[in-house]
């Protein structure tokens, strides 16, 4: 299974620092592609089935290292697609995930600083073989969204934007947030085209405006 062989469904996911205000955005383009007649599933990570929100309960409030916390992420993400994602693009649906790989590429890797090399090979156990209970039958490219919409913008602007849930990863400091920034830049020159930028210090309107322009450029939304 890869992005570009779930059937009819779409696979989007939404990408940032923490307050670059992706639940809002999530919120819009669903509204957007349920206009069009779409059937839509949010989600988000880490969580999105019963298993997968405990796991999250860990990552986000347990004091672990970077790569207990990277498996945790990819444990969560597997249960997620299997359960969640995967029968909901099957059966035709929309599905917009906050958070997905790309996030552990930023958070841990440029966050916490985990092998970059070591991710990837997480990613291929993890993303790979997913209908399979267990059984590594094959090498396959890693499950990936067929198009990930980065919200970006300098952690000055989005720290006043945070929520202040205050969990592990909030608190963490301006340095941390600009190390996740550089990762996510990092991922889209090796994603060909998948992920797609969007300047998010410009008011909402706007931003939500390049997320339509960038969905429409696949086809996805007349
Ligand atoms: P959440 O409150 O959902 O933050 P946000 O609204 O910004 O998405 O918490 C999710 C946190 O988990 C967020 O700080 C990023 C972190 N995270 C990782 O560190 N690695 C991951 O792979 C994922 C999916 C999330």
């Amino acid at each position: 299974m890869t992005g570009a062989a779930t059937g009819a469904g779409l696979f989007i996911s939404f990408e940032g620092i923490d307050g670059a205000g992706k639940s809002t955005h999530t919120a819009a383009l669903a509204a957007a592609f349920e206009g069009a007649g779409r059937s839509v599933l949010c989600t988000r990570e880490p969580g999105g089935t019963p298993l997968a929100e405990k796991l999250r309960t860990l990552a986000l409030h347990e004091d672990m290292d970077g790569i207990t916390e990277t498996l945790l992420m990819f444990a969560a993400r597997r249960e997620h697609v299997r359960c969640t994602i995967a029968p909901a693009l099957a059966a035709g649906r929309v599905v917009l995930c906050e958070r997905f790989t790309d996030s552990t590429f930023a958070y841990q890797g440029g966050g916490r600083g985990v092998d970059w090399t070591l991710l990837e090979q997480l990613e291929r156990a993890a993303m790979t073989n997913l209908g399979q209970d267990g059984v590594f039958v094959a090498e396959t490219a890693p499950l990936v969204p067929m198009l990930t919409l980065w919200f970006d913008l300098p952690p000055a602007l989005a720290a006043p934007r945070m929520r202040g849930g205050g969990d592990r990863f909030e608190r963490a400091g301006a340095a941390f947030f600009d190390a996740v920034r550089a990762a996510y830049a990092r991922r889209m020159t090796s994603a060909g085209g998948r992920i797609v930028r969007i300047d998010s210090c410009a008011p909402k309107a706007q931003v939500q405006a390049a997320m339509l322009a960038a969905v429409r450029a696949q086809g996805w939304l007349p």
